[in-house]
């Protein structure tokens, strides 16, 4: 049988090329292997801890999902979907939290980063903590367990919601039988940590983003606010710099090689900006047309998701039916 492959993306923000070389690039050469099926969907109900309003749900939703269209994930290949079109989600999500410790969610990084901020500022403990960011992490298991997940492809700073799900199935088959299949995350701690603008990791949380899907101009613009040196034109650059890490994700070994030789050589900042500019387009171009197409075609995209969404729940049933003959309802 096929291992089965599940990932969510939460819709915060505009896709930036962190998370396309990071995340999104991998997933999707990973749904192409024959050894997998894939699950991969928006989990719209998990960005609710993070969004403002309305309107950035829809402007950020449609946005990570025409990313992943545009970038070349094929719906016939991976059930696509989004999260709150799952019903069978927040049913599971109620039963599981009746199987899990309070502690367990005490001890969750993002709750207790938040709890040790207030604690420092003097302020009460649990100030600006709602229960949606208390409760992430067994919506997430909720999210892996109900479609009987094998492997769950995520960054390093998702490795402890993964360890919270196992441990959410195991003390649901210890009261009620063995009714779970145990997930196992598939982490690359190797996977590269692009850099930003600033040189720190390229993060929406440190405004250091270079979005994928912008305008040629916007594009040229971000890539001319890399913060550089003040080595001047002759002057050799250090290979290490941000603008020599941007350019080698854009190019063939021996492109990168030529471009580092130039730098090396003394090819100023502006020039270097200039071709870094060259190569990214070149490489977006291709996916920001379908990009727009799909932002112009918002209906084909809600039918994709649709489409996606029926398939998930038929797995979904069956397991909800399990789960619930276990608990006797
Ligand atoms: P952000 O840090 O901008 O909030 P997210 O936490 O939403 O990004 O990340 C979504 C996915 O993109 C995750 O799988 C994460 O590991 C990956 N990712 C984010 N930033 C980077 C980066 N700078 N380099 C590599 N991968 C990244
Ligand atoms: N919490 C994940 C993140 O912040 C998103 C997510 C929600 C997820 N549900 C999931 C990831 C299930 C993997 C599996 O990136």
């Amino acid at each position: 049988m096929k291992k089965r492959v599940l990932t969510g993306i939460k819709p915060t923000g505009y896709a930036h090329l962190g998370n396309y070389f990071g995340a999104i690039k991998p997933a999707i050469e990973l749904s192409k292997s024959e050894e997998f099926e894939s699950y991969y969907f928006i989990a719209d109900y998990h960005a609710l801890t993070t969004l403002k309003s309305k309107e950035e749900m829809q402007e950020y939703f449609y946005n990570i999902a025409c990313t992943w269209l545009a970038c070349g994930l094929d719906p016939n290949k991976v059930v696509f979907y989004r999260q709150s079109d799952i019903p069978e989600v927040f049913e599971l999500n109620w039963i599981l939290s009746n199987v899990t410790p309070k502690g367990l969610m005490n001890r969750a990084h993002a709750y207790k980063a938040i709890v040790e901020r207030n604690e420092a500022e003097k302020q009460e403990k649990d100030f600006g903590v709602n229960m949606g960011l208390y409760n992430y992490p067994i919506l997430m298991a909720a999210d892996i367990l109900l479609f009987e997940t094998n492997l769950v492809p995520v960054g390093l700073d998702q490795k402890q919601h993964i360890e919270i799900a196992r441990d959410i199935a195991n003390s649901f088959n210890k009261k009620y039988g063995e009714t779970f299949v145990m997930p196992d995350g598939l982490i690359e701690e190797e996977v590269c940590t692009l850099v930003g603008l600033d040189g720190r990791k390229m993060s929406k949380s440190y405004g250091n983003t270079i979005q994928l899907f912008t305008s040629e101009n916007v594009l040229k613009k971000s890539i001319n606010r890399i913060v550089t040196d003040s080595r001047l034109p002759g002057e050799p650059k250090d290979a290490d710099c941000t603008v020599n890490k941007l350019y080698k994700l854009f190019v063939s070994a021996e492109e990168a090689k030529i471009f580092e030789k130039k730098l090396l050589d003394g090819l100023s900042w502006g020039e270097a900006k200039k071709e870094l500019f060259e190569v990214a387009n070149r490489y977006i171009s291709p996916m920001r047309e379908k990009f727009e197409y799909f932002q112009a075609h918002k209906n084909e995209v809600d039918e994709l998701l649709r489409l996606g969404a029926k398939k998930a729940r038929v797995v979904a049933r069956e397991v909800l039916d399990r789960v619930r003959k276990a608990i006797g309802v």
